[in-house]
């Protein structure tokens, strides 16, 4: 196993803040991964992982290109299929259907947006649950709702997120278990999967929303703030001192001035405001550079998990 200390996750910030450095975590994720992939391969299987991009987005192209290269770094197979944003439902159910009878791929992704004349859910649902490795289907929501974290595939931002939890907290000495933890969100992908990882870690877990009452209380009370809201949302003066903050959301909003070719600049900002919150919590992921690699990382864990099963049933 390679050695990795949790300490190594933190580090101090140019304002003094303790910044939890999803790059480096991600890092130790994706050697772990590598090594045990290796194991496998030695074995006679050797993780596969298929993304289907549908489209010409071309946020989605840089995305999918991202998760083969962590493929391919990791030792897996990497396939990669793009169709044309013509692509009716029937054809990228059959190329779901394919891929599910394909012994060689342990891990299918179809990148989300699908264009508009495909119904997603359909699509999502067709994927072997077995092979979901974006933790997205209904069986592997249902596992992890019940408490199956084990048996359950779980959606990848959410799972990066507990990792960098469980390692801020480690290195800073906080115990996870009786917190008060506070996600601000309620979406399938993140806050509702986040609900389920903290509980199995014996948090006190409270979900907040765009509805809810005095949000700004909600949060003061947290010792764990997760937040996948909306752009800024989470204001620094409502972080409690010593508190750990992950933020999950990754916004471009413009910036100041122009590019080398004229254009006007953006930047990315997370779902917390940053500058102030850094001033309060023990830690807290910026952005970018937090929790947006975990997410890659954690789809290499899941397809390597998959193909795991695969070989202990052979
Ligand atoms: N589009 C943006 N993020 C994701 C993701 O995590 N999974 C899939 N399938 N599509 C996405």
């Amino acid at each position: 196993m390679p050695e990795h200390n949790a300490a190594d996750v933190i580090r101090t910030g140019a304002d003094g803040a303790h910044v939890i450095d999803g790059k480096v975590a991600s890092e130790q994720v994706l050697a772990e991964v590598a090594e045990k992939a290796g194991a496998l391969i030695a074995k006679g299987v050797t993780p596969g992982l298929a993304v289907v991009l549908v489209g010409e987005n071309p946020a989605s192209q840089v995305y999918v290109g991202a998760k083969g290269k962590a493929a391919k770094a990791c030792g897996f197979h990497s396939v990669q299929h793009d169709l044309p944003a013509s692509a009716s439902e029937a054809e990228i159910l059959a190329l779901v259907d394919e891929l599910n009878n394909d012994p060689a791929i342990h891990g299918i992704l179809v990148q989300l947006p699908l264009p508009d004349h495909v119904n997603s859910t359909k699509v999502l649902e067709a994927i072997d649950p077995e092979k979901d490795a974006d933790g997205f289907h209904p069986v592997n929501v249902g596992l992890l709702a019940i408490g199956s974290t084990e048996r359950a595939l779980v959606p990848c931002t959410p799972a990066g997120s507990l990792v960098l939890v469980e390692k801020a907290a480690a290195a800073l000495g906080a115990k996870l278990d009786g917190m008060n933890a506070v996600i601000v969100g309620r979406s399938n992908i993140v806050g509702k999967p986040m609900v389920q990882l903290l509980l199995s870690k014996n948090m006190t877990v409270t979900v907040a929303h765009s509805r809810t009452r005095d949000l700004a209380a909600v949060v003061r009370a947290a010792d764990l703030v997760v937040a996948a809201g909306s752009p800024r949302l989470v204001r620094g003066d409502w972080i409690k001192p010593g508190a750990i903050v992950i933020d999950v959301g990754i916004n471009r909003i413009p910036g100041e001035g122009l590019t080398a070719s004229g254009k006007p600049k953006t930047r990315l900002v997370g779902d917390v405001d940053y500058p102030a919150a850094a001033k309060h919590a023990a830690a807290i992921t910026p952005v970018p550079g937090g929790v947006g690699p975990m997410t890659i990382a954690m789809l290499m864990s899941n397809t390597l998990r998959s193909a795991e099963r695969v070989a202990a049933a052979k």
